[in-house]
């Protein structure tokens, strides 16, 4: 198909502190990514996206990064990289790296110069204010520990910007230099042979200079989406074109944390802005089929025919789709035919497919600022033996590869009972129809004309009506 392979793929995220561990000291790392590049290539993904795994304290778990061109030693080295980019091409995976480019790390050389005068020569490459946490420069509130998103510091006798901890400060984009310093960590690991990035809070970069204040709790929407400013489109456009830059269909996906898929679509500009944007709004969508059909509904009127839809059910920040939706079998393995099965490119995230749940951890226990560390845990890789879930993820996954009309087609709807959605897909001579009861209850399905047989099946046989919770693919 004369598609690029990041709008047919499927792409897998990996938790790297959690995936699997080769050394024993408790800690995943590189080399157990790359050990179960088998694993992966068996269960049909196309790419591998992986969480950062860049030098940091690891405050916010490598979200908080001290170099962004070399590796942390709990992961491995840059030796470990070449080698899991090597053996992920050789199995025709490709590799995401996670850039983040809002904020450093406290401990990163560039942050470290500016704090340590008015008139360093990266002075500017935070956002520096006259003022005090006491009465900060606007209302704005740090992620994870509440409070001014401000910290004051005793040497410049000035308070700096930090949307998320202390140790988290906001890097400048309105200062050229940090551009140029930026798209110079993007080049270092294209060169190398990465196949793009995972964009961490892109909606952040491009702040006004004057950093007007945020709507207040009373206007919970309004308040998320207040992050979406005109300057960040002009960084992203600098962004995709060194990215398009380079040969192979290179990529970018970028965390738009705004709850509203208009603005989300936004975000790739005239096929000059990002390659894919994140669309939260199905992410905290319940397992209800009115629900879904408004989500999925928004998703064909609100984005503009050529960008291309993301679809999440679970990441590395939200309680596990398993247990939001009632830790419930036939509704999990329903959900992975409704993810698969949409026009757009979707993201699995690690562990789905053997039907993980949230960790049970106490909170004496808990490393995440953020409290995240339930759908953090590490992957059992026990439960990969006979597990009925893999084995349908692995179905799903290659009809998905034989079909065009899956991987690529066109969407439309086709009337259905209450609780359910029938939709089919199209590529040229290619169809698919799919079918899915999000409830307790059997119910009956309508196909269009033609001769239908069972692709895929969550339940037992389908015998023209659904099952409680049964989706099917037919072709
Ligand atoms: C994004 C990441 C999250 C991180 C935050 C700050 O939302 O997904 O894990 O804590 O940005 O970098």
């Amino acid at each position: 198909m004369a598609e690029p392979w990041w709008k047919t793929g499927v792409v897998y995220q990996i938790y790297p502190r959690s995936f699997l561990d080769t050394d024993g000291d408790g800690m995943g790392d590189l080399a157990g990514i790359t050990q179960r590049l088998d694993y992966l290539s068996d269960l049909g993904v196309d790419a591998i996206w992986l969480s950062p795994v860049f030098t940091s304290p690891q405050k916010d778990m490598g979200y908080d990064v001290a170099d962004y061109c070399d590796i942390d030693p709990l992961f491995g080295d840059l030796a470990d990289m070449d080698r899991l980019i090597a053996e992920a091409h050789a199995r025709d995976i490709k590799v995401l790296l996670d850039w983040v480019p809002n904020h450093t790390s406290d401990q990163h050389p560039w942050f470290v110069e500016s704090r340590s005068s008015r008139d360093n020569p990266k002075a500017d490459w935070y956002w520096w204010r006259d003022a005090t946490r006491e009465d900060p420069p606007n209302n704005w509130e740090a992620n994870f520990v509440g409070g001014p998103a401000w910290t004051f510091d005793d040497t410049r006798q000035q308070v700096y910007l930090h949307n998320f901890l202390p140790e988290q400060p906001d890097l400048n984009w309105r200062n050229p230099e940090v551009v140029a310093a930026m798209h110079d960590t993007l080049r270092f690991w294209l060169d190398r042979g990465v196949d793009g990035f995972r964009i961490d809070v892109i909606h952040l970069l491009g702040k006004p200079e004057l950093l007007p204040n945020q709507p207040g709790a009373d206007d919970p929407i309004g308040r998320v989406n207040f992050f979406d400013f005109d300057d960040t489109h002009e960084i992203l456009r600098g962004v995709r074109a060194l990215v398009d830059g380079y040969d192979g269909d290179r990529t970018t996906v970028g965390e738009v944390f705004l709850l509203s898929t208009k603005l989300v679509a936004k975000y790739y500009g005239n096929n000059d802005e990002l390659h894919l944007a994140f669309n939260f709004p199905p992410l905290f969508a319940p397992w209800d089929a009115d629900v879904w059909r408004k989500r999925i509904g928004r998703v064909i009127d609100e984005m503009p025919a050529d960008a291309w839809p993301t679809w999440v059910l679970s990441n590395h920040d939200q309680p596990r789709h398993r247990t939001r939706y009632g830790n419930h079998e036939g509704r999990a393995r329903s959900a992975a035919v409704l993810l698969l099965t949409q026009r757009g490119t979707p993201f699995l995230y690690a562990g789905e497919e053997l039907g993980l749940e949230d960790a049970v951890v106490a909170p004496e226990d808990m490393v995440d600022p953020g409290g995240r560390d339930g759908c953090r845990a590490p992957i059992p890789w026990g439960q990969a033996d006979d597990n009925t879930m893999l084995d349908l993820y692995r179905a799903i996954l290659r009809a998905r590869k034989n079909s065009p009309a899956l991987q690529a087609g066109d969407f439309a709807w086709i009337d259905s009972a209450p609780g359910t959605l029938v939709y089919e897909r199209t590529r040229g001579d290619d169809h698919r129809v799919v079918a899915i009861n999000f409830t307790d209850e059997p119910k009956p399905v309508l196909l269009p004309e033609g001769e239908w047989r069972c692709e895929v099946t969550t339940a037992g046989d389908f015998t023209g009506q659904l099952t409680p919770n049964e989706a099917v693919i037919l072709r």
